[in-house]
């Protein structure tokens, strides 16, 4: 999982380099080219370089965050297209979305310590945001918009419910890892306009079909964009025997897989 422990943070970090976490050693990331599309993973986020101011706590862009840049990129965008990020953290995918021209670019976050971050970015940047704090499903509600962008908690944890506080509440996510995949695929339908899209990134140790299946019960058309393959992060090293005992890794297992969901409210 390329999830960063919560080591010392610096206050900015340089988009431009691998990220400096125990995670983002310089392994080449693999693709797995079995979906009908592909998108490989870049070293940077797509686009020139941002340097992020991010506070201790911030779960500041790897791997995940990366791939589901890529997609990003592929997305249409323009004066017309209203987009939502859930579980912003540093801002850095929604100032994407703004610097591509959306009309308009909402992101949220339960973390103040990731709400202001972001702000603070957008501020850095001068890239219009408006950053919201709460539950995504609360501050959006009434909304709709034409691409949502996510990469929510998503590793599995032994506690049943979310952490309430501390950096662990940007991965997270319960004994199945989809606490809060789940409310997004139920919210997506209701949070997309027709022909609007959303994109999550998550890990296949929670389930890639389960998430289409979840997607597609809701009405929406949904398919696996992407997948990559990248070595285990620290979070999933320091819960090894618990993983396997849940059945969720095997006993050698050191790669993860992630995945792209690309769903479209039809
Ligand atoms: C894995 S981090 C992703 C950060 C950033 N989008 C990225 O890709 O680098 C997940 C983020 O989701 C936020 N989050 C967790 N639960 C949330 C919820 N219910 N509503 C909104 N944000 C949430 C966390 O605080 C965290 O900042």
């Amino acid at each position: 999982m390329p999830m960063s422990k919560p080591t010392p943070t610096p206050m900015s970090t340089p988009m431009s380099t691998p990220m400096s976490t125990p995670m983002s050693t310089p392994t080449p990331m693999s693709m797995s080219m079995s979906m009908s599309s592909t998108i490989p993973i870049p070293r940077t986020l797509p686009g020139a370089l941002f340097t992020l101011f991010t506070l201790p706590s911030v779960y500041r862009p790897q791997a995940d965050t990366r791939l589901l840049a890529a997609a990003l990129a592929q997305e249409e965008l323009g004066p017309h297209t209203d987009v939502l990020e859930i579980g912003t953290g540093t801002g850095v995918l929604a100032l994407h979305a703004a610097r591509r021209g959306a009309a308009t670019v909402t992101a949220v976050d339960v973390s103040w310590p990731a709400v202001v971050t972001a702000r603070m970015n957008a501020l850095l940047h001068r890239l219009p945001l408006r950053v919201l704090h709460g539950d995504f499903a609360e501050r959006t509600h009434g909304r709709r918009f034409d691409l949502i962008v996510t990469n929510p908690p998503y590793v599995p944890a032994p506690g049943t419910r979310l952490p309430p506080r501390g950096a662990e509440r940007a991965w997270d996510a319960g004994p199945d890892g989809r606490l809060v995949i789940d409310r997004i695929c139920e919210a997506a339908a209701s949070l997309l306009r027709p022909g609007g899209a959303l994109l999550m990134v998550h890990s296949g140790m929670c389930g890639a079909e389960t998430t289409v299946d979840r997607l597609t019960g809701e009405g929406l058309s949904a398919t696996i964009a992407a997948r990559a393959s990248v070595p285990w992060g620290p979070v999933l090293r320091s819960r090894r025997t618990w993983l396997e005992r849940q059945g969720l890794a095997a006993a050698d297992e050191q790669r993860e897989e992630l995945v792209v969901i690309r769903a479209r409210n039809l």
